[in-house]
């Protein structure tokens, strides 16, 4: 089959006729379905409901002498420190403990920055004229809404193969009014792209104008491969220390996607500085998280080896769905040459980069037939794509059959939003 490009218009009208009628058949089939956020699927919480049964006796609420159904510890029970520490690699000292969303603690980290600067004697950033920060994009929407919040101007870092393109990076942090960065370095949201080992260091090492630079790192998706094996990733703690640099980072991650992402544990790593910083300034709005919680799921995940056993059992049920979102695409869309996309081997989602100015019209054409995607645009800097084309599908949560009639639905809105626009009078 030709690309779509090379169709002459009478042969693109009587295609668009064709799949018009097909798009109507699919409306017909009242479709209700909602993959907008990267959610697992039910069984994927099956698997841990037994978590909820670790706590029985009265003597299992204790531990390291601490009885965690009262007040204190701010930091988190220690053997979840010890838990976290072990899944990402840094010491228990570094970690702080959260409550259920790791997103949480991102806005505390960036507001604290904000109101109280990011060290004693630091200036608050809200006395700074301007803050200017670096989004690779496509990117996490909720990061783009946090920065955005505060009023940041955001400037888009195009996403390259192995990262944020770090000839960019590194220029623009020689500007002080460059206060941070987002970055998702294992498995991006939306792309699944894995930064390269080059590009970690040389976020590790630049030199930035700002001394009080925020590297915001988001290891949502640490443990979250689906068609291959656990690959280890540098720690982005100590290398950053290595490089003189030891307050820039905070890492984030949590285990949304691994237990249950209303009733998980979050947490950050940081210096024994910024953790000396959080911890006084965290301690005015809070006495302690859920200790409750944060045990079970110590006693539960255990430690890395234990998560990375049972992420082999997400996996196997990833594995159909992503298979059937990439079969589609492959099949209905590829020969048309009106979209690209990576083939992700961990992380939630599909990025699916449609022929410019067509990813709105067909989030459009989705929704109407009854299938909602995350909205066109979210995936950029102030809702705004360029190039209107980066579509985020997010394949966990329905069941394959399910997945199957919603890519038809999102195959077919994709041809026709592209047949419309080359068919524009
Ligand atoms: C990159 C990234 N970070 C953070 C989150 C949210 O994490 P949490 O549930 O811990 O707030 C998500 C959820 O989709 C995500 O994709």
């Amino acid at each position: 089959m030709k690309a779509y490009t090379e169709w002459n218009r009478e042969e693109l009208l009587a295609e668009k006729a064709k799949v018009q009628a097909d798009y109507e058949a699919l409306k017909r089939r009242g479709m209700n379905l909602n993959i907008a956020r990267g959610k697992p699927g039910t069984e994927q919480l099956d698997l841990v409901r037994p978590m909820m049964d670790v706590l029985r006796a009265d003597s299992d609420y204790m531990s390291d002498g601490i009885d965690v159904r009262n007040y204190g510890n701010l930091e988190g029970v220690p053997a979840c420190r010890r838990f976290f520490a072990d899944l990402l690699g840094v010491k228990p000292e570094n970690i702080f403990v959260g409550g259920n969303s790791s997103l949480q603690l991102m806005y505390d980290v960036i507001g604290k920055a904000y109101i109280y600067g990011r060290g004693p004697g630091k200036k608050p950033w809200m006395q700074e004229g301007k803050v200017r920060w670096l989004c690779p994009a496509p990117g996490y929407d909720r990061h783009f809404r946090i920065s955005e919040n505060f009023g940041m101007e955001m400037i888009p870092i195009p996403m390259k193969e192995d990262g944020p393109d770090m000839d960019l990076v590194e220029e623009l942090v020689r500007d002080p009014s460059v206060k941070g960065m987002w970055c998702v370095a294992k498995y991006s949201n939306p792309d699944g792209i894995v930064y390269s080992e080059e590009t970690v260091r040389r976020i590790a090492s630049m030199e930035t104008a700002a001394e009080d630079f925020l590297l915001m790192w988001d290891e949502a998706y640490c443990v979250h491969e689906f068609a291959v094996p656990f690959q280890p990733f540098p720690e982005i703690l100590s290398l950053c220390a290595a490089y003189g640099h030891p307050d820039r980072v905070y890492a984030f991650a949590s285990t949304s996607k691994i237990t249950f992402p209303g009733a998980g544990v979050s947490c950050f790593a940081c210096s024994e500085d910024n953790m000396a910083w959080m911890s006084k300034l965290l301690g005015v709005q809070i006495i302690s998280f859920d200790k409750i919680n944060q045990l079970r799921h110590a006693l539960f995940l255990k430690d890395r080896e234990t998560v990375l056993a049972l992420m082999a059992k997400h996996a196997e049920i990833l594995r159909p769905k992503f298979a059937c979102v990439l079969d589609a695409l492959e099949k209905e869309i590829a020969p048309l040459g009106i979209a690209r996309w990576a083939k992700p081997v961990g992380g939630y989602f599909v990025s699916v980069n449609c022929m410019p100015g067509t990813a709105m019209e067909t989030w459009r054409l989705c929704k109407e037939a009854g299938l909602t995607l995350t909205k066109a645009g979210a995936t950029w800097p102030y809702g705004k794509d360029p190039e209107d084309s980066n579509i985020r599908i997010a394949p966990t949560l329905p069941p394959v059959e399910q997945l199957q009639s919603a890519m038809e639905i999102f195959c077919t809105s994709l041809k026709l939003a592209v047949l419309n626009k080359l068919t524009e009078a």
